[in-house]
């Protein structure tokens, strides 16, 4: 199976850990229907740790716990599947998943049909109790392997949060998507450290198998398992999710849907980011520190209709400014050309033809357009 654009949808970590139970992914499911977020395209609903028993059954199988999901996680698994939605599960390269739960190694082949009989589509596979005399590409191609063995399009969304240099051999073992960093917290910090350490890796990531930055922190609003009251507001949000759609990373939102703000949803389904994260062509932004205000850096790519995507991130804790003249991204004096350039979030357009853009940015904001050629007379 190849995916042709980052998968999008939610995955309970973020904010339930391990409270999980059927109601809730029951109720977040309905919850992507009713605010739209489904047709939006986040069509995933993952459950990540905690799901299981913990011991295997006779027949060495990894089971459900019956007390959280009282259906069963078939049942749940069709009824997300009756909503048209998609259905994500976790497991793990080590003995125990990172809360404790049994997990694939040496496994692999029958956890694989376990996760195919629960009818599947997306296994996120995590790095937690992995002996350390293993060698881990080995041990994702194994559980590659046994996906593909189901016979079942599974998404393979591995998780090793980038050790062992695993941008230059996840595509190798049949990965669609991995997490390239550890996991991210509710702070300003936590986005900028997590975007900043993959600037230099970014071209990895492309048409089927994408970079992922963890999941998003969008609209939390201090609640939840990595949730941190007062640390980050719209403004926060809005920059994180306006880096992970220029990163074409995967989109798993992971506040709490049944409870989502109207500032959130706006953001979470704002079309031209949505555009910008989706483009077939995923090409790597060109990065470019800002010459006259420190960690402000503005982002160019390229995208697909001979469009572009231009971005100007203020990571300092201090406002700044966005700077950039057509030159510093290759539309040269004698070019001939400049760019009309649409903001996304206010749908004002500019001309960006001789002149410098110079974009006041608060702390922590950004400024995203999409760029159309236009010749100069
Ligand atoms: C690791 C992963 C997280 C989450 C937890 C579950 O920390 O990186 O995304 O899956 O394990 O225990």
């Amino acid at each position: 199976m190849i995916i042709n654009k980052p998968p999008m949808g939610w995955n309970s970590w973020n904010t339930f850990g391990t409270e999980i139970n059927e109601a809730v992914i029951r109720e977040t499911a309905e919850a992507l229907i009713s605010t739209g977020l489904k047709d939006a395209g986040y069509e995933y609903v993952v459950i990540d740790d905690c799901w299981s028993m913990r011991e295997r059954d006779e027949n060495g199988r990894i089971v459900e716990n019956r007390e959280l999901f009282p259906n069963g996680i078939k049942a749940l698994s069709d009824y997300i599947h009756s909503l048209g939605l998609k259905f994500g599960m976790y497991s793990c390269a080590g003995y125990y998943t990172c809360a404790g739960y049994p997990a694939s190694y040496d496994r692999e082949f029958i956890d694989a049909e376990t996760f195919a009989d629960f009818g599947v589509d997306l296994l996120k596979y995590d790095f937690c109790c992995f002996p350390e005399n293993s060698n881990p590409l080995y041990y994702y191609n194994r559980m590659g392997m046994a996906l593909r063995a189901t016979g079942r399009d599974i998404i393979f969304s591995a998780c090793n949060w980038g050790l062992f240099e695993s941008h230059k051999w996840m595509r190798s073992v049949g990965a669609h998507i991995y997490r390239s960093t550890g996991d991210i917290g509710e702070r300003f910090s936590s986005v900028r450290d997590i975007s900043m350490s993959q600037f230099d890796k970014l071209q990895y990531s492309a048409p089927g198998c994408y970079n992922d930055v963890d999941m998003l922190i969008c609209g939390m609003d201090g609640v939840g398992n990595v949730g941190h009251p007062g640390l980050c507001g719209d403004t926060e949000y809005k920059t994180h999710f306006a880096l992970w759609c220029m990163m074409g990373s995967p989109l798993m939102m992971g506040s709490d849907i049944r409870r989502i703000r109207p500032e959130t949803l706006e953001l979470l389904k704002n079309p031209g980011l949505l555009r910008i994260n989706a483009d077939p062509e995923c090409r790597t932004p060109i990065i470019i520190e800002s010459p006259r205000s420190p960690m402000v850096y503005t982002m160019f790519k390229h995208l697909s209709n001979n469009q572009v995507a231009l971005g100007f991130f203020n990571y300092a804790d201090k406002p700044g400014f966005g700077d950039i003249c057509p030159h510093n991204i290759g539309l040269s004096i004698n070019s001939g050309f400049g760019l009309k350039l649409t903001d996304v979030f206010t749908g004002e357009t500019i001309e960006f033809m001789n002149d410098y853009i110079k974009a006041p940015l608060a702390p922590h904001d950004c400024k995203v357009f999409i760029g159309e050629y236009v010749e100069k007379n």
